[in-house]
């Protein structure tokens, strides 16, 4: 088996019959309107691709394994000239990517759907995804092997509590690769003081940190790729998130100097290192053949990041004047109506939100959107109800334009990190999130799912300090499965994305309302 990097989340795996491109994104146009780019550039990867697409004699898959446009590049897709291949997807509920397919009339051998865990037999391998389906999200992770080696990407797919499983299921895995950086619009696009936004940002990297190392150590490869991001903001209206003194977009030799740090103890059976967009690597000797001799820990980023942001200067000065022909009284008009049907498809069961959402648009800043989540309410308003408790989103009209016009959905629009929110206090909550990011027509789903999760009453029994506690067994936010999870002292610490159930205080969230129900149920 040989691997070839292709940048980002890009893999080329080869085996002796097959070649299986996995979420190739080398536009230039980056992704999400031109809010990401790929760093490093791979943009010449492109071509890479193209030639191997078009003389290999090896039956050729191209593996999507979500629709983010920096894993589902359908521009690059249509480039393509040989489309000599099969096109593999996960089997969600809601099919965007083939649907999206659909509707450019993409041609190629075939698209194949594939459930969770189904095999799919190659001539010489065998390919599995692992799916994840909570509408919040949609992401596979894939496992190929073949008769010697094994490949696991879970690029950023959360499956962190299934690792376990599919280590004793699927046996010992050669080759690891998963996301170690951030890519969320928080605290990014919220308001909030500067030391409180660096603390966040800590707790963030140190979060997404330990849960990678935490994956490594559970899967114990031979070798760990870190992979999947981060991006690169070359809008002038982002390139500042490079330059502040701390972001929660950390680079990969500081993850691998976490690593070197904090993974002693598996360092004699698993290696990590960094890889260049073009490094190919044997699987077998775990040796590489390095096409560029660039490195990361080798280049001054801030000034590769001026001259690759100079690359787009026209680009983003060109777009300003097609900005300005946006009406934002138009926009705020129109995005009631937007707003109106989102909300008639929000059925809340047992939910008491007392936080009102306010929509506003940045130009025209002295009216807002009241939105009441609850009796489903719209009300236009010049001021915050109460100042102690309120959710606000801000965007530019030109912006919300593109998604009432279905340039970009409306979780591309979160992704743009082009938004300013503001919320007090600063408490996750699911269904404000859920209601921000997702297209009309998921809100039903999301909100049937957040149904079946709160009325699962499946409960487990945990230790702690010598005693049992019965908790939940699924976590309140997305479902993830807590008996995979770790202790840090009373803290529960779900596997997913980390929400911490303080066990000594009845399995309350330490970050929101959010609880397991924990109960001491030993009589010693
Ligand atoms: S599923 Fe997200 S924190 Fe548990």
């Amino acid at each position: 088996m040989q691997i070839i990097y292709l940048g980002h989340a890009g893999f080329c795996v080869e085996t002796d019959s097959s070649i299986i491109i996995m979420d190739p994104w080398f536009s230039k146009q980056g992704a999400f309107d031109s809010a990401w780019f790929q760093y490093p550039k791979n943009h010449h990867m492109g071509d890479d691709v193209q030639a191997i697409l078009t003389r290999s004699k090896k039956n050729k898959y191209i593996y999507i394994s979500h629709e983010h446009q920096d894993h589902f590049d359908i521009k690059f897709l249509q480039t393509l000239i040989s489309r000599n291949f099969t096109i593999l997807l996960a089997n969600y509920s809601c099919q965007i990517v083939k649907n999206k397919l659909n509707e450019v009339n993409y041609h190629c051998n075939d698209i194949i759907l594939l459930n969770d865990n189904e095999k799919y037999t190659l001539k010489d391998a065998e390919i599995r995804l692992l799916i994840m389906d909570t509408e919040l999200n949609c992401d596979s992770a894939i496992l190929v092997k073949d008769e010697s080696h094994s490949f696991l990407n879970i690029n950023d797919c959360k499956i962190y509590d299934r690792l376990e499983n599919i280590k004793n299921t699927h046996g010992n895995i050669d080759i690891f690769t998963a996301q170690f950086s951030g890519a969320s619009w928080y605290p990014t696009c919220y308001r909030m003081s500067d030391n409180v936004y660096r603390e966040v940002c800590q707790k963030k990297i140190a979060s997404k940190f330990e849960t990678t190392a935490v994956a490594i150590k559970t899967i114990k490869p031979r070798l760990y790729l870190p992979s999947a991001g981060p991006p690169c903001f070359l809008d002038p209206m982002l390139l500042s998130i490079h330059f502040q003194d701390i972001n929660s977009y950390p680079q990969t030799p500081q993850f691998l100097a976490y690593l070197d740090q904090h993974c002693k103890s598996i360092k004699s059976s698993t290696k990590w290192t960094e890889i260049w967009p073009g490094d190919i690597l044997d699987v077998a000797s775990l040796k590489f053949i390095h096409k560029s001799s660039t490195r990361m820990n080798a280049i001054d980023f801030k000034s590769y990041v001026n001259s690759y942001s100079d690359e787009y200067k026209n680009l983003f000065s060109g777009r300003e004047n097609d900005q300005k022909k946006i009406d934002p009284g138009d926009i705020f008009v129109q995005l009631k109506s937007e707003l109106l049907e989102k909300l008639s498809k929000l059925q809340l069961v047992n939910h008491t939100i007392t936080t009102l959402l306010y929509w506003r648009i940045s130009e025209c800043p002295e009216k807002m959107y009241c939105i009441d989540l609850v009796n489903k309410t719209i009300k236009i308003t010049s001021h915050i109800k109460e100042l102690n408790n309120y959710y606000r989103i801000t965007a530019p009209a030109w912006l919300v334009n593109k998604v009432l016009t279905r340039e970009i959905s409306w979780s591309d629009l979160a992704l743009t990190f082009r938004v300013t929110i503001e919320r007090v206090p600063d408490v996750y909550n699911t269904v404000i999130h859920g209601f921000l990011i997702l297209d009309t027509n998921k809100i039903q789903s999301f909100c049937e799912k957040m149904q079946k999760t709160n009325i699962n009453n499946e409960r487990i029994i945990m230790m702690y300090q010598g005693k049992q506690y019965s908790i939940l067994r699924y976590c309140p936010h997305q479902g993830a499965d807590l008996s995979q999870g770790h202790l840090e002292g009373a803290l529960l610490v779900c596997p997913r994305h980390q929400w911490k159930f303080d066990i000594k205080n009845n399995g309350k969230c330490i970050y929101n309302e959010t609880c397991i129900d924990a109960i001491c149920v030993d009589n010693h």
